[in-house]
């Protein structure tokens, strides 16, 4: 006989007047006067179990159970009595008379409450076998699933192939910090774990694969965030005899058909801006467009003003003055405008001025603000024009490097169009808001170390006509790179690749990497290119991103099974953990800092 013939959260009227044989969890027991009712669930949904006390043996077992026991019924689905039937189920409308009941497992108090919502983080990390049992989890891990299937099946069904890459490897050039593990037998000598298997998937094209990908863990050992791990999933793909513009349409078509499919969503044709727009208008290389808010530029306008902290960034190279009109923005406190002021000091700027508009009608005399006093009527009279502002409108000012501008004025404008105040007055469109980022530059100042580096990694190619930029002015050279965004997050990110040896040593002589370091460093790669590699590009995606969007979830932690937290350990297992001193030996290590003996 089966164990089990239904889901218990499958069991429809369809069965009505059936035996069906059922296995799962008590979420809750409730005691009715003489009956037992118990909610049984898996990972399909929950079911009602009725236990009368006609079958006296039962019903003693009935008594006995407890909060999260492993149970088997046998029993007869029947109609719920009127009234009683709940719509928010699969199977609300029936419930199933219990004929046997069979204790699987017993449990032990579970140290919460499963339908709490209103857990630590930490208990959840530290209970994750609970955790998991939770539906807000199930629905989260297996949408992750059914996205990562589909997702399969569509690169299938283009020609992709899946072919798997080292974990233990060199370290790879993504620009984070590397996972290294020790080797026993090359004393002295580490692994890197990949921080995404981009010089394999490179490879693979000059070997002639044409269209390869991965579901993959990559490992990076860098701050984290809300929306990343240390080590996390790609979607990781790669093309030859592709330009950009196919690689781009392959892939949004895939995003599309797995928001239609999955959610019922139409995402339709992504708009596609460029990276110089989107610093422009929104501060950003990955604008969240549901927010309408935008930039007005001011750098000219502020160059001749009496008011230092704007004339300054205006009259400095690499110095930007814009302004952010919040309509409606009158109503803000002076509480949150301070509040505000706080804000966009995490991100460098070193105040927030602001001008309310009373009445425009008025000028100078209609606004309130601490710097209308420093500047002269035709600074003024600009600001109100090109920022549009009207009556009952707040603006923002940020002067600066242009980074710290764009960084800090970036943040805010989130800030505020996330907010109750942003949502409450038009300033948040809720809707699903995705887009290609392209032509990124190739290089960024890096003021620390004094030379340029690489903004998406050193073998993305430049843009036709840009190769000669690379020497003559490095900051003006663009980059076939591109990002999908969605939502404000990036989702994905990829390039068409150099594949010839001439244009690849002006990129490392640009990123000051000598021929030696770059030999040393990837030196298979550049022998590799020198057989006929064909030209080739691609990208990756972040699979937990994609799915955190889609799931709606808070953190990108409730759509992995096993996360790290905020700190990189994992809370269930405990890692990371001290090792015995004979494993160190074996791989020729001494601690510097040797932990005290327990
Ligand atoms: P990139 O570094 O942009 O590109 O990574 C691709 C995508 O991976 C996701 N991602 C992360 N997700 C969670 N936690 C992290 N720490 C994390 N870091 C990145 C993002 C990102 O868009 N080899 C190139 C791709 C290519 O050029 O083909 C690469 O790794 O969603
Ligand atoms: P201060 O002249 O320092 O008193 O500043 C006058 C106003 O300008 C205050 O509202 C400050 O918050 C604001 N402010 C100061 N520095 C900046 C800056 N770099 N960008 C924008 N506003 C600033």
């Amino acid at each position: 006989m089966a164990m089990r013939t239904e889901y218990c959260g499958l069991v429809t009227e369809a069965l009505t007047g059936q035996t069906v044989t059922l296995c799962g969890w008590v979420n809750r027991r409730r005691d009715h006067g003489g009956v037992i009712f118990i909610d049984l669930r898996d990972r399909e949904g929950y079911v009602q179990v009725v236990c009368d006390p006609d079958r006296p043996e039962m019903f003693a077992t009935a008594e006995t159970i407890r909060n999260e026991f492993c149970l088997q019924i046998k029993g007869l689905v029947r109609a719920r009595p009127e009234g009683t039937t709940n719509d928010s189920l699969t199977s609300g409308k029936i419930e199933v008379l219990c004929h046997e009941l069979v204790v699987l497992n017993p449990s032990v108090t579970p140290p919460f409450q499963l339908d709490d919502d209103n857990l630590s983080e930490t208990v959840r990390l530290t209970n994750r076998v609970l955790d998991l049992r939770r539906p807000y989890m199930q629905k989260n891990l297996m949408l992750r699933y059914k996205v990562s299937i589909q997702v399969r099946n569509y690169l299938d069904s283009q020609g992709f192939v899946d072919i798997e890459t080292p974990m233990l490897g060199k370290s790879t050039p993504e620009g984070a910090r590397d996972y290294l593990v020790p080797s026993r037998v090359h004393d002295g000598q580490f692994y890197a774990l990949p921080q995404s298997p981009q010089l394999y998937k490179q490879m693979l094209m000059v070997a002639g694969y044409d269209r390869y990908y991965q579901i993959t863990k990559c490992f990076r050992d860098e701050d984290l965030r809300a929306d990343r791990q240390p080590e996390f999933t790609q979607i990781d793909c790669e093309t030859s005899f592709l330009n950009e513009e196919e690689i781009r349409a392959i892939f949004e078509d895939m995003i599309v058909q797995v928001f239609k499919t999955q959610l019922d969503v139409e995402l339709g044709a992504f708009p596609t801006m460029t990276y110089q727009e989107a610093a422009f208008r929104f501060g950003s290389d990955k604008p969240d467009l549901r927010v309408k808010l935008e930039f007005t530029e001011l750098t000219e306008v502020m160059k001749d003003v009496d008011f230092k902290v704007f004339s300054t960034p205006a009259t400095t190279k690499g110095g930007r003055v814009v302004a952010l009109r919040v309509p409606g923005g009158a109503a803000i406190s002076r509480g949150d405008i301070d509040h505000y002021t706080e804000f966009v000091k995490i991100y460098g700027a070193k105040g927030l001025a602001w001008i309310k508009v009373n009445e425009v009608a008025k000028g100078r005399d209609g606004l309130q603000s601490p710097i209308v006093k420093n500047l002269h009527d035709a600074a003024i009279a600009e600001i109100l024009t090109r920022t549009g502002a009207q009556d009952g409108d707040l603006l923002f000012f940020g002067a600066d490097k242009e980074k710290i501008v764009n960084d800090a004025i970036g943040a805010l404008r989130l800030k505020i169009g996330h907010s109750e105040f942003g949502k409450s007055h038009g300033l948040f469109e809720n809707r699903w808001a995705p887009l290609w980022v392209v032509d990124f530059p190739m290089f960024e100042y890096d003021d620390e170390n004094d030379r340029w580096a690489a903004v998406h990694h050193p073998f993305t190619a430049p843009k036709d006509g840009h190769e000669e930029l690379m020497v003559t002015d490095p900051g003006r050279c663009l980059a076939k790179a591109y990002d999908m965004v969605l939502n404000g997050w990036e989702l994905g990110g990829g390039s068409v690749r150099i594949h010839r040896a001439d244009v690849q040593s002006k990129v490392f002589d640009a990123l000051k990497i000598s021929p030696e370091d770059a030999r040393a460093k990837f030196g298979y790669l550049l022998d590799a290119l020198q057989y006929g590699a064909p030209p080739h590009g691609g990208l990756a995606f972040g699979l937990d991103r994609l799915i955190t969007l889609m799931t709606g979830a808070d953190s990108i932690r409730d759509v992995i099974a096993f996360p790290k937290t905020q700190r990189a350990q994992d809370l269930l297992t405990q890692a990371p953990s001290p090792v015995d001193e004979k494993q160190l030996r074996e791989l020729h290590i001494r601690l510097r800092n040797p932990l005290p003996a327990e």
